[in-house]
Formats: C-alpha cells, sequence, structure tokens
C-alpha cells in the first residue's frame, strides 16, 4: 500500500518524527500539520488522517468527531494516538468515530501494520461501493455467493467454479460449491468429478439436510481443497427439489462450511430465485451478444418487481467472443446498470481448463483470466486480493485481517 498519502496532525512538534518516521520509512507520504482546523479542512485530500493531539485549544476526539461528521469524508480512514494506554480513553476516540487507536508509547511495527490494516479495509469498501455495505460502512463477509445468469453459454459454471476455487485455496476445506443448476449442472464435469451422490439424494434425506455433518457426506473435495456438492447427472431428479428443501440446504451448508459458492443455473424458477434471494452477493456474468443482453434486461426489470437481488448484484462482463461488436457503453445502455468487472477472452485457456478439471485459478495462475478471476472472487467474497493462498502466512499483525488459518 506504500505511496498512500497520510496527514499527520500533530500538536507537539517533538512527537511528530516518531509517527513519521516508520511510516515514511516504509514509503507512504507524510504531511503533518499542527493546525486542527487545517487538518479538518484537508482531510479528504489523503488516504488516511493520523490524528495526535497532546494539549491545545480542541481535544482529539473533537477532531475526530469532526472529520468523522462530515460526510464527504467517510472514505478517509481516521487513526487516532492514545496519549496514554488508558481504556478509557481508547474507548473516548472509539466513540467519536475513530476506525482505530494506537496507545502510546507504541510500538513502530504496530503503527504501520494498523495503517496498512485501515487502509486494505477502506480501499476493499470503496472496491465494494456497488455492493451492500454493513452499517459501519465497512463490507461484511459475504458467505453465500451466487452465480446466475438469464441465458446458458455465457460462463456462468466457469465463473463460479474459479471464484469457488480462488476462495478455497485460501481456506482449503472450507468453501463448498454446490451446483444448483439442477437442470443441467456442469460444476462436476468442470472439476472432472463423477461424485457418487449429488444434491438430489441429499435432498431426500431430511436428516443431512439439517445436519452440518450429514450435509458434508454428501460433498465430495477436489484436489484444491474445495468441497463440491454436485448436480444430479439428469434433469429428472432435480424436478423434486423444491424450494424449501433449497433453502435449508443453504441453511445448513453455510454453518457447515465458511463459503457457499452456488452455480444457479440459468433457468428462473423458484429455487433459483430462493437462492437469488438468499446470497449475499449475486454474479451475473454477461457476454457482448444482443440476446443475452435483451435476456438481462428482462431479467432485471422482473428481479426489481420482486425485490430481489438489487443491491447484491455484480454484473461481469465476460468477454465470450473473439471478435466483439458491442461497445462497453452500449452494453451498459442495453442492461441499463453498470458493469463491474471484466473477465477477457481466450481461445484455449478455458477448455484446457474444463479439459483437465482443473480451475484456471489454479493451472494457469499468472494468466490474464485467472487475475480477473481472482480480482473478482475477492471483490464479491469481500476476501482481499492479497490474501495469500492459505499455506503462506508471512504477514505477521496482518495475518489476522484474514480469515482464519
Ligand atoms: N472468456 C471466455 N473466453 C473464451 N471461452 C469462454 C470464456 N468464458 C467461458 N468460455 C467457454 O464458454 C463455454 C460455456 O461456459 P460455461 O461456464 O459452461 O457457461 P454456462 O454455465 O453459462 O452455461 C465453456 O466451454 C467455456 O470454456
Ligand atoms: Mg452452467
Amino acid at each position: 500500500m506504500p505511496s498512500s498519502t497520510i496527514l499527520l496532525l500533530e500538536t507537539n512538534p517533538d512527537a511528530a518524527t516518531a509517527v513519521e518516521r516508520p511510516l515514511v520509512g516504509i514509503g507512504y507520504q507524510v504531511t503533518t500539520t499542527a493546525d486542527p482546523n487545517d487538518a479538518v479542512r484537508r482531510a479528504g485530500e489523503f488516504a488516511l488522517v493520523i490524528v495526535d493531539v497532546g494539549s491545545g485549544p480542541r481535544s482529539g476526539e473533537d477532531v475526530c468527531r469532526e472529520i468523522r461528521g462530515t460526510a464527504a469524508f467517510s472514505a478517509v480512514p481516521v487513526l487516532c494516538m492514545c496519549q496514554t494506554d488508558d481504556v478509557e480513553e481508547r474507548v473516548r476516540y472509539l466513540e467519536a468515530g475513530a476506525d482505530d487507536v494506537v496507545a502510546k508509547p507504541f510500538d513502530p511495527r504496530e503503527l504501520e501494520a494498523r495503517v496498512e490494516a485501515l487502509l486494505v479495509r477502506f480501499q476493499r469498501s470503496r472496491d465494494l461501493a456497488p455492493l451492500a455495505l454493513a452499517e459501519d460502512g465497512v463490507p461484511a463477509r459475504r458467505s453465500i455467493i451466487a452465480c446466475f445468469s438469464p441465458k446458458g453459454g455465457v460462463g456462468t459454471t466457469m465463473i463460479a467454479v474459479n471464484v469457488a476455487s480462488w476462495l478455497a485455496a485460501r481456506a482449503p476445506g472450507r468453501v463448498l460449491i454446490a451446483d444448483l443448476d439442477l437442470q443441467f449442472g456442469q460444476v462436476a464435469t468442470h472439476l472432472n468429478l463423477k461424485p457418487q451422490l449429488t444434491v438430489a439424494d441429499l435432498a431426500r434425506d431430511e436428516q443431512s439436510l439439517r445436519e452440518p455433518d450429514l450435509l458434508r457426506t454428501y460433498t465430495v473435495k477436489h484436489e484444491g481443497g474445495l468441497a463440491v456438492l454436485a448436480a444430479p447427472g439428469t434433469p429428472e431428479p432435480g424436478r423434486l427439489i423444491g424450494p424449501d428443501q433449497v433453502n435449508l440446504l443453504l441453511s445448513t451448508a453455510r454453518t457447515a462450511f465458511d463459503t457457499l459458492v452456488v452455480d444457479a443455473g440459468s433457468e428462473l424458477d423458484d429455487r433459483s430465485l430462493a437462492v437469488v434471494a438468499r446470497a449475499e452477493a449475486v454474479v451475473i456474468p454477461i457476454v457482448p451478444e444482443i440476446g443475452a443482453l435483451k435476456a438481462l434486461h428482462s431479467l432485471l426489470e422482473y428481479l426489481t418487481e420482486v425485490g430481489s437481488a438489487e443491491s447484491t448484484a455484480t454484473f461481469v462482463l465476460n468477454h465470450l467472443f473473439a471478435r466483439e461488436m458491442l461497445s462497453m457503453k452500449q452494453i451498459e445502455a442495453a442492461i441499463g446498470t453498470q458493469v463491474t468487472a471484466e473477465i477477457p477472452y481466450d481461445p484455449g485457456l478455458y477448455l484446457k481448463a474444463i479439459n483437465e478439471g482443473v480451475p484456471i485459478v489454479q493451472g494457469a495462475v499468472n494468466s490474464a483470466p485467472a487475475r480477473a478471476l481472482g480480482k473478482l472472487a475477492s471483490l464479491v467474497s469481500g476476501i482481499r486480493e492479497g490474501a495469500a493462498p492459505a499455506s503462506d502466512d508471512r504477514r505477521g499483525l496482518l495475518g489476522g485481517l484474514r480469515r482464519r488459518g
């Protein structure tokens, strides 16, 4: 994150260096002022504000409250330095709206870590602005992510599999992909698995629909650490699954796993609607083709009518074709909403991934499609992109920012 700009309000010139030095040392640009009014006025020009007020006409809490009370500065994190390690003082700062506090005397590494953590957190909340934010403005981690498209053949399954696989690499064994494309589900094919049991078998077993440990026995593990609940191999058994069973499945799976990625297919019925209504993030792939865009437009009108998915949807432009006729402007105009992410075209990688059963984010990590898919996974899950796969844990204090493990 270095090269971010930081405004330091420091009323005690002797103390300034102690705060500035470690931050400048790792590449931040720090601007220091001793004037609280100046700090309040200029807060919006910086990536982060540090308030260190030892004495003077205005207290640190007042300055913090004033910055936090200015709507235009809501995207700027405020870190307050407590003059003592007194709990009361910390609480006063937090009540004044401080996003974090560091007590004096402080260890420079703690300051660095807290600054970095705040910048990451606020950057993420900016990236996620189109998605629903929790009340405090910080994106909540989303545990049910659905992929749905009103038209087949647009990359819905490819995206679901890659998003799930990216997440599983960061939390092996704790991510489930559930194939609820109950007619023609292809998740198992994309992962080259041939499970004995499918979601249709699970749906007939009421007890396992309710108990996380039993539900797990219906899943198979992909080599990347992803748990998979497959769709039935033929359309018939899927028909018997109702929306109540889907809801129950989602609730129990949510207890059994940290994150649940659902391939909801491309048929709008009471089952897929149940998924879309429950999901905290809905990924809707679109392709630059007028038929698909029209289908999407009707879907959006419908979803708006039933009051579903508006705030949770992320539109992903999947460049499915080698040659394209439509510009982004035309596409956004056709669907009447903004596109938040893009997945590049590739003549061979996607097919190779399916043929080999190894998702691109796992088998072609450094390719442009893998990077775009990783970025998308991070965006919709709320898990930051820099978070290393689970085996790599070198980042000390920041480790706590990630999911457990
Ligand atoms: N960006 C892309 N470039 C090239 N081929 C793609 C791209 N995205 C998807 N595909 C291919 O399109 C086909 C359909 O993808 P799939 O995920 O099965 O779609 P859906 O689930 O929407 O029916 C697959 O063969 C996949 O390899
Ligand atoms: Mg599919």
